[in-house]
């Protein structure tokens, strides 16, 4: 077949392919330990609040309101107004619903905001800058271009009990005439990083100051989800594009993305929505309005979902440190998100071919060097001896997974 220069980019299998490709197989095939993937937790008390809110919203008709009837370009009408009221009431934000635009999930939005921000422009070529790597898998091919990218290596800072820290090299990073873009995730996927206000503050402050927004990936962060284990401020203004999400509060199959940014990135982005594919999905936003008008939305994040990553993250990390006790063992302080990045200095194996023999062995991680979009991933460097494991499948999988992981890692080491 005779491709399109578009339709030629997607014709090689991606990161994110072969991440979604595994996801499926590996839930095809019972004895695969499965802490590759980016799936949430299925938690008990979330999803019997999801049972009881289809139940009733399957009696009231509403669903089937939602089913039968197409949404506007930009998504939901009450459900827009009231997570504005929802938003203005904890930050204070002055937004209206005019401020947000519905997707289906956050990951299309993306494929919408950096081919829209970033791509050939009045004669340049105008890339995202993400200031700090690693940085989320997905990003990597979003680009119909080729180059979209350009990264930065983090600084990374030695913290106690073998822990590490990624920061923003401040003194590396330049925004450009040729920047379209500056994109972070917050908290990080992979890292499980969370940037701190000062660091968020600057990031603005430079972006603004040469016209260039800033995209704050917020699909694990605050108010919902709230997989975040420290306290920060969320973040907007009207140069930020904050990207959320349903998926990680345990409804990833209703794919809905929420974008809050200023009234005329939310009318082009909803223009697009109406081309590409008329309208967002109504069935999540019927669900989580009813969660808002129970006042159950902040109860489910703050109480159930985030108690139950931080206590499955501290569990990971005393199996982990029990089953691997050697200080090239480095991990990265858990902030949020739902992973370990677990980095094994001195390790004789790039982590392409740890992946590959701990996919042989039944268990199924991300190699580091995926996580690196914008940069040559040199065979020796920092990215090529680190993983990604999540932490969400129960507890016997769990200590099945990192007894596998322990054993072959030693036999590299
Ligand atoms: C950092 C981050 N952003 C966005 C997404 C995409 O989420 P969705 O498209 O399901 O909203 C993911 C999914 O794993 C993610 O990890």
């Amino acid at each position: 077949m005779n491709y399109s220069d578009f339709g030629e980019r997607f014709r090689h299998r991606s990161g994110i392919t072969l991440l979604m490709e595994d996801l499926a197989a590996g839930l095809a095939q019972d004895d695969m330990i499965m802490l590759g993937g980016g799936n949430p937790a299925a938690i008990p008390e979330a999803l019997e609040l999801f049972q009881q809110t289809l139940d009733k919203i399957c009696a009231n008709g509403r669903l089937l309101q939602a089913l039968a009837n197409y949404d506007g370009p930009q998504g939901r009408q009450r459900f827009l107004e009231l997570l504005a009221d929802y938003f203005n009431a904890r930050y204070d934000w002055g937004i209206s619903w005019r401020n947000i635009a519905l997707t289906h999930g956050s990951q299309s939005a993306f494929f919408a905001i950096f081919n829209s921000f970033a791509g050939r422009s009045r004669g340049r070529r105008r890339h995202v800058l993400l200031p700090i790597t690693p940085e989320y898998i997905g990003y990597t091919d979003i680009g119909i271009e080729e180059g979209m990218f350009v990264s930065r290596e983090p600084e990374i800072e030695h913290l106690d009990d073998g822990f590490f820290k990624y920061h923003i090299d401040f003194g590396q990073l330049e925004i450009t005439p040729d920047t379209g873009l500056v994109c972070v995730s917050r908290p990080t996927n992979p890292s499980g990083n969370v940037l701190t206000d000062e660091e968020c503050r600057r990031l603005d402050e430079m972006a603004r100051r040469e016209g260039v927004p800033l995209l704050l990936d917020n699909a694990y962060g605050t108010p919902f989800p709230h997989i975040i284990f420290n306290e920060v401020t969320p973040f907007w203004n009207d140069n930020t594009i904050v990207c959320m999400s349903l998926s990680k509060l345990g409804l990833p199959g209703v794919r809905t993305g929420i974008v809050i940014a200023n009234e005329e990135a939310i009318t082009q982005l909803s223009n697009m929505t109406a081309i590409t594919s008329l309208s967002p999905g109504g069935v999540g936003p019927v669900l989580v309005e009813e969660l808002i008008r129970d006042q159950a939305l902040s109860r489910l994040s703050d109480e159930i979902i985030r108690p139950f990553y931080q206590q499955r993250c501290e569990r990971t990390l005393t199996m982990l440190r029990q089953a691997i006790d050697d200080p090239r063992l480095h991990i990265h302080l858990p902030e949020g998100a739902i992973f370990l990045w677990l980095w094994f200095e001195g390790l004789s194996i790039p982590s392409g071919e740890l992946y590959r023999e701990l996919k042989r062995e039944g268990l199924l991680v991300i190699p580091g060097e995926y996580f690196f979009p914008g940069q040559e991933v040199r065979p020796d460097s920092h990215a090529t001896r680190c993983i990604r494991m999540n932490y969400v499948r129960d507890e016997t999988e769990m200590a099945r997974g990192i007894e596998i992981l322990a054993r072959v890692v030693k036999r590299y080491w």
